[in-house]
């Protein structure tokens, strides 16, 4: 065999090797072979790159030259003396590329006159300039962007719903960063998660579900559309309504909880149900709503009362909720202020906002509110294929872009069944209720 056969049997091997080791175990590929040629790049490209997206600033600097009377590079300036003012394009300075789970993070130091937002903007520049998915900018001090390149869409294949032990506390899917995706009501209490059809909200409902089935908590449901989402998960649920009369009745019976839950916290001189002694500590109740204009909209005029009591009640619950054990996770395709004032109410106490792919802009910039712009580009730019993709905003003020796990019915279901007997019955739970609506102004001031 020739030399250059025995090159390239042994360049073909290691191509083919790259390739299956790529295949076969990404991440230690991608630590081990992938970032540092992608540090190396970054680096030495950054120029360029900051130039193309006009992330550069002019600075006068000194220019030497050993031959006076050369041409400059520039090919225009005939350069006279050997000193002399020039100005130049200066990139932000780089840090080492450093490497994540799915890509790099990297920390620059702004220019003069630079705020994150420039940065922000040129985002999406920097990431066809870098051939990535997506460039992500935050600020974790004055001066300083730290820029966050995801390679591929991880949201396009999420793994597998893991166990959720921890009381009140659901792991439901997977950031864009490739961390968790948790929906802890003990921080966050009351949720808005609105979207489309199709777009997953009910696959969200179905994760929490399957999460909360095995806790030592009750699940409480409100589904207007004639009980088709809840109705298969009744055995796990406490109680159940799918009309206007039963969800008036429920929200009046969680209203006289949280009354009397408030009564014996004061009598044992608790701020929250979480003070008091376990054994004196009610169970934590969830609310589900499946879709929340149903319960604001009217047929006719004759329901404009109910639906005043209604928006009344579910405002209270949301307003006292968090201190007595009673936590609210609204669904909707709409969460707009055209269902009435009682909604916009409602949307300023829930703190945690999940918004799916959604039709029109409004929907987005009422369920994601005053987050930053961006986050409402991204919210709608989720395209249809990737159901259960959401923008979440909570836990930390920060926005992701996160993926819910996928969670068919018939799992939802079978978790139902398989913890039926760890539901509270809704008579145990509201027995000796003794407070009136009378506490309430009261309770409201405190
Ligand atoms: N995270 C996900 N991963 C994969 N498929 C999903 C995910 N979330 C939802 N889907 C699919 O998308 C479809 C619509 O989801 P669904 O939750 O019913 O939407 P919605 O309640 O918003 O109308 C369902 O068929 C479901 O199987
Ligand atoms: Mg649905």
């Amino acid at each position: 065999m020739s030399d250059a056969s025995v090159w390239s049997a042994v360049l073909a091997a290691t191509a083919a090797g790259l390739w299956a080791w790529r295949r076969w175990h990404y991440p230690s590929f991608w630590y081990l072979v992938g970032y540092p040629i992608t540090a190396v790049s970054v680096r030495a490209s950054w120029r360029r790159v900051a130039l193309g997206c006009g992330l550069t600033k002019k600075r006068q600097r000194w220019w030497f030259t050993t031959v006076p009377g050369a041409i400059a590079s520039t090919g225009i300036v005939r350069v006279k003396r050997r000193f002399q003012r020039v100005a130049v394009d200066t990139k932000p300075f780089m840090w080492l590329p450093l490497p994540t789970r799915y890509g790099w993070r990297v920390t620059l130091h702004t220019l003069e006159g630079q705020t994150p937002g420039d940065y922000a903007d040129a985002a999406e520049r920097l990431a066809h300039s870098w051939g990535v998915h997506a460039v992500r900018v935050s600020s974790p001090r004055p001066g300083r962007v730290v820029l966050q390149a995801t390679i591929r869409d991880p949201l396009v294949k999420v793994d597998h719903f893991p166990p959720s032990p921890e009381l009140l506390r659901v792991t439901v899917g997977r950031l864009e960063t490739g961390k968790p995706w948790i929906i802890d009501f003990r921080t966050v209490p009351h949720w808005l998660n609105a979207g489309a059809t199709q777009s997953g909200k009910s696959n969200l409902a179905n994760a929490l579900i399957v999460g909360l089935a095995p806790q030592p908590v009750a699940l409480v449901g409100f589904d207007l559309k004639g009980g088709v989402e809840f109705t298969p998960y009744s055995p796990r649920l406490s109680a159940l309504a799918t009309s206007r009369a039963e969800s008036l009745t429920l929200l009046d019976d969680l209203v006289a909880l949280m009354v009397d839950r408030m009564g014996v916290c004061r009598q044992a001189g608790a701020r929250n149900i979480w003070q008091l002694p376990p054994a004196l500590r009610p169970v934590p109740i969830v609310v589900l709503v499946d879709e929340l204009a149903e319960l604001y909209l009217m047929a006719d005029k004759s329901e404009k009362d109910e639906i005043a009591r209604t928006s009344t009640a579910l405002l209270r619950v949301a307003q006292l909720g968090r201190a007595f054990g009673i936590y609210l996770f609204c669904c909707g395709q709409r969460i707009g202020s055209d269902l009435g004032p009682g909604v916009t109410a409602l949307r300023a106490q829930c703190s945690g906002r999940i918004c799916h792919r959604v039709n029109d802009p409004e929907t987005a910039t009422m369920t994601l509110g005053d987050l930053d712009p961006t986050a409402l580009v991204s919210a709608r730019a989720i395209p249809a294929e990737t159901p259960g993709v959401a923008i979440v905003a909570g836990q930390d003020g920060q926005w992701y872009r996160a993926r819910s796990f996928y969670v068919s019915e018939a799992t939802a279901e079978h978790a139902a069944r398989t913890y039926a007997h760890l539901a509270p019955s809704w008579d145990e739970i509201t027995a000796h209720l003794t407070g009136t609506d009378a506490d309430l102004p009261e309770l409201l001031d405190a």
